[in-house]
Formats: C-alpha cells, structure tokens, sequence
C-alpha cells in the first residue's frame, strides 16, 4: 500500500526526524524503537511498510532539509551518521516539499494546496496520502459564523475574512483532496462542526489530537493508578522547561494556553476531580529539542495520611514524536483503505486530547488500539462509522 505522508510543517523538528527515521527504516539503518505499530500486538498486514512512506509536505521556512537535520544530528536529536548516509533520499524528499500555499482568500489557498496533494499522490501512484499536522501551535481562533456548516464555510472562504486558522485551512484542504487528517498538535486543525461534518460527507477518517509524549504519558499512567488505589489526589503542579521551535512558540501566551489546556485535561477526566495546582510550559533557548518536566503530586492516604510523590522526566521531544508520527501514518492510512470514517477515538493512546469517546487512561487505550489494530490485520472490520 503505497502512502503519503504530507507533512504540514515539514522543516520542523518533528517532521524532520520522522523523515530522517523513516528514510533510515527504509534502509534498513536503525531500529523501529519507539515505534509501537512495529511491536507484536500491532504489527500486521494492513498497515504499510516503511518502505511503502512516501514523503512531502508544506512549510513557510525554506531552510533546506538537509541543513535541519544535520542542525537536529548536531544538537544530538538524530545520529549524524544517519544523516550522512542518507543524502540522495533527503534530496528527493526536498523535491516534495512546498512553500505555504499563496492566494489573494482563504478558498485560493485551499485550492493551491489541494493542487499540491493531488498532484504528489499522482506523481508517485500513492494509494493514499495521509496528511499529519506537525506545524507550531497556534492560538485558538474567535468564532466565526464560517465555523458552523459546510455551507456557510465554502461561502465565507471566498471572502476577504481569514475564517480559519492555518491548521484548519489544511485540514479543509486535506479532506478536499480526499486525505486523511492526523493532527499532532494542540492547534484547532479538524475540530470545527463544518470540518467534522465534511469529513463524514466526503467519508474521510481524521486523528488527534496533541501528541501524548513526555509529562502527560506519564500522568496518563500515574493518575488511573490513584484513581483505582482510592487515593486522594490533593493537588498536581507540574513545571515544563523547552528549548527548540515549539517551545519558543509556546513562549507566546496565547500558544501556551491552548496547550497548557491540552496537558490539563488527562487529570479531571481520569480522576473524576481536578486537584490543585497547574501545569507551567517555560522557554529555555538553552535546552534545545529537550526538554525537562518536573511534577510535584500530594495525595491523601486511609484516614486521610498525607503523602507525596515526584518525578522528572527528561526526554528529546522529537525523538519521541517522531516513531509516533509514523504510526498513526501507517494506523490511519489502514484506518481509511478498511472504510473508517470519522474520528477515530481507537487511536486515542497516542493523543493528549483525544477525538471521539476518550479515555485518558494509557492501559485501557492501549486495549482499544490493539484491538482496532487486531481488527484491521483480520480485515473483518469492514468500514464502520465513527462519526461522533
Ligand atoms: N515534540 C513533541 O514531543 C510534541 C508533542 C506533542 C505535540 N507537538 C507539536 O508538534 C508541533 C511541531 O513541533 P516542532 O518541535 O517540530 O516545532 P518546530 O517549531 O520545530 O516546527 C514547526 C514548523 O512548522 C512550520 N510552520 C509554521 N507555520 C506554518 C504554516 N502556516 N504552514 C506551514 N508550516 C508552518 C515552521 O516553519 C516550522 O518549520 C508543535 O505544534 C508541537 O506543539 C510536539
């Protein structure tokens, strides 16, 4: 099954190790560590290979590729050895990489970039491509009467208003071109009733969103942990220190909010109350692609023993993102040749903040996506709705 994967955002850190990853899987180079569709319980006939990824995407920096991954094998992201044996396949991805889509509204630009999917999955005979949101966070957008219906969007689109935020414009213009959506980031992308409503007119599967890779993993673990202990958690802080081009997005207030938001969420709902505290997102040049996360939890224990617990979590945000945007290619790309349509809450593990019937707890949507992926391996599944 030969398959796009159009990247929005494509200079980017993450965009960039995901290519350098799966142009190395494809040489046979490195190892799929990190990658959870290469394990036992999701391996499988209906997703595609790492040789069948074809890579493209947008991006309004021009930086070329090759020079942002050497930048990422320098700063100690990506091994430099990988980088260097790989020069001709960076190449021939550069080739498929395109500026923001330009025109005078909003519906030239979407027409601009449908023009730009299309003719890549023409180029390379793609079955299909999946376009993934790895583009910075943007704030969330006013409301606009655009926002409601398909109808009222195609209308207002052809007007001088900017109706939607750029992460929301590719989505249109992804299901436009017929192309499942993945969202990575905290930005609103499909999440308006008029792309929800178009995706399930144009019966197109769509993820997200806000990958789920370093502090909230493991509050995803640890909260269901107190909530099945019946302990009570009394208050939860968390401070996140981040270099790189995310978090000198998220030193603009209104991009932190919406993810602060997004990190927040896992806590009320798998505890069923929201403690005390907050979760702080800080810019540190210095820190580059890693960052740290420190968490301070206090609980009550029987009769009411104060207790608490903490942790530090040092990861490389794009090394762990990257495996992750791999998977919910090739999850999404199988997700839609089975006739999925909809959000698709299965895929919910990989997400902060998931789409359809979310679960937070990391255990049960790892029982959800296995068996999804059990399901589209028998290919009993057979294409039902997840319109929700
Ligand atoms: N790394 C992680 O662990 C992780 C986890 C969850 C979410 N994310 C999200 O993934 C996204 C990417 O992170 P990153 O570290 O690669 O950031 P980055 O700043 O390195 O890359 C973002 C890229 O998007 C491009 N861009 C900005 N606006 C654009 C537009 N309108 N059209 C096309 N391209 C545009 C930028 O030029 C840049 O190349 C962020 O939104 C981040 O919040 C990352």
């Amino acid at each position: 099954m030969r398959t796009g994967v159009w990247l929005v955002g494509a200079r980017g850190s993450v965009a960039t190790t995901s290519i350098v990853g799966g142009l190395a899987l494809r040489a046979g180079l490195a190892g799929p560590t990190g990658c959870v569709t290469e394990l036992p319980e999701l391996r499988g006939p209906a997703l595609p290979s790492f040789a069948d990824l074809v890579f493209g995407g947008h991006d309004l920096a021009t930086t070329p590729l090759c020079k942002r991954a050497e930048a990422l094998a320098d700063a100690g992201v990506v091994p430099g050895r990988l980088v260097a044996a790989l020069p001709d396949e960076l190449a021939a991805v550069e080739q498929e990489l395109r500026p923001a889509p330009a025109g005078v509204t909003q519906a030239d630009r979407a027409a601009a970039a449908v023009d730009d999917l299309t003719s890549f999955r023409e180029r390379h005979a793609l079955d299909r491509v999946v376009v993934v949101n790895v583009s910075a966070t943007e704030p969330t957008p006013r409301p606009h009467p655009g926002h409601a219906d398909p109808d009222a969007l195609r209308a207002a689109l052809t007007g001088p208003d900017e109706v939607l935020p750029p992460s929301s414009l590719y989505a249109y213009a992804a299901l436009l071109a017929s192309c499942p959506y993945v969202d990575f980031t905290p930005s609103t992308g499909l999440r308006l009733p008029a792309l929800a409503a178009l995706a399930e007119e144009l019966r197109l599967p769509y993820a997200g969103h806000d990958g789920k890779t370093g502090e909230t993993l493991v509050k995803s673990v640890l909260a269901p942990m107190f909530a099945m202990r019946n302990l009570a958690v009394r208050s939860w802080s968390g401070m996140n220190l981040l270099g790189g081009g995310d978090g000198a997005t998220l030193a603009d207030p209104a991009a932190n909010a919406a993810k602060v938001q997004s990190k927040q969420r896992v806590l009320g709902e798998t505890l069923g109350y929201v403690p005390q505290g907050g979760t702080r997102i800080e810019y540190v040049e210095e820190l580059g692609d890693f960052k740290t996360a420190w968490d301070l939890i206090t609980f009550a224990g029987f009769l009411g023993t104060g207790m608490r617990m903490e942790f530090t979590w040092h990861g490389c945000d794009s090394a762990l993102a990257a495996p992750l945007v791999l998977d919910l290619a090739r999850l999404t790309a199988a997700a839609h040749a089975a006739g999925h349509v909809g959000p698709l809450p299965e895929l919910g593990f990989f997400f902060k903040d998931p789409l359809g019937a979310p679960t937070h707890s990391l255990a049960e949507q790892w029982t959800r996506l296995t068996e999804f992926t059990r399901q589209l391996h028998a290919g009993r599944d057979g294409g039902h709705d997840h319109v929700g």
